[in-house]
């Protein structure tokens, strides 16, 4: 299977900014088959940066969506609204929105529900806090995220390719500058395929898993090259033009 690239932009993405990264990293992607190319900004930003990515292989995902298709949710985005303005991915669960608005698994598993009927493919964010991991958790944490955060029209029906995406990202990793060893990573995505596989039905082979947390031009190649890595979900370094397209490259 292609390993997938996402950046993810957060709140970030001033016009100048917006436009300069954005046109770095289609001319990087271009003609490039190894690797599918996502860049996930902030949701004002979606249409422009999708007219910029127009003739590109670079795919457009949005950052969160809500459970209903539309209504009454004032500030809200539905995944119907991001799939109308060109997206194909969205992110759930991402740590910052568990953690900021108490996010649960059933809210996260309700999202990524909604996203596959609206036809996204949702990138689900698992991962455990430093404290979990510090007591010896970080297997039971994370195997009940993926098992309490995949909705049930994500189970196979034979033979397809998954239609969701998980993304590993220990929350003491992100933004640290801090990663697990290559061999801590390996175990853990070996882990979240077999429990994916056991809770959806898919082949482990058909189930990606990004790895995200500090993941830079730098230590790319090494954890891509990482069995079970299926591609990486980057922050901070994704709004450094050079940055993420050297780690384009690195795939
Ligand atoms: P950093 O790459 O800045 O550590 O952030 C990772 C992340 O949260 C991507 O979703």
């Amino acid at each position: 299977m292609k390993k997938l690239v996402i950046a993810n932009w957060k709140m970030n993405g001033q016009p100048a900014m917006a436009e300069a990264l954005t046109r770095a990293t289609a001319a990087q992607a271009a003609g490039f088959t190894q690797a599918g190319v996502v860049i996930c900004p902030p949701a004002p930003l979606l249409m422009q940066v999708g007219q910029w990515l127009a003739g590109t292989p670079v795919k457009l995902g949005g950052q969160d969506c809500h459970t209903r298709g539309e209504g009454a949710y004032t500030g809200d985005i539905s995944a119907e609204l991001l799939k109308n303005v060109g997206c194909d991915y969205v992110i759930v669960g991402h740590s910052e929105r568990r953690a900021a608005y108490s996010e649960s698994d059933v809210l996260v598993q309700a999202k990524a529900s909604r996203a596959i009927l609206s036809g996204l493919t949702p990138v689900i964010c698992i991962g455990e806090t430093i404290k979990e991991r510090e007591a010896g958790r970080t297997q039971t944490v994370v195997g009940q995220q993926v098992r309490d955060s995949i909705p049930d029209n994500a189970m196979t029906t034979g033979g397809q390719p998954a239609n969701f995406v998980l993304a590993y990202e220990p929350v003491w990793a992100i933004g640290s500058g801090k990663t697990p060893t290559v061999d801590d990573i390996r175990q853990m995505h070996q882990y979240i395929v077999s429990v994916a596989s056991e809770r959806t039905g898919h082949a482990p082979e058909a189930i990606m898993v990004l790895y995200g947390g500090s993941v830079k031009a730098a230590n790319a190649r090494a954890i891509m090259a990482t069995p079970a890595v299926s591609g990486v979900l980057v922050g901070g370094a994704s709004l450094k033009a050079e940055e993420f397209c050297g780690i384009i490259a690195a795939v």
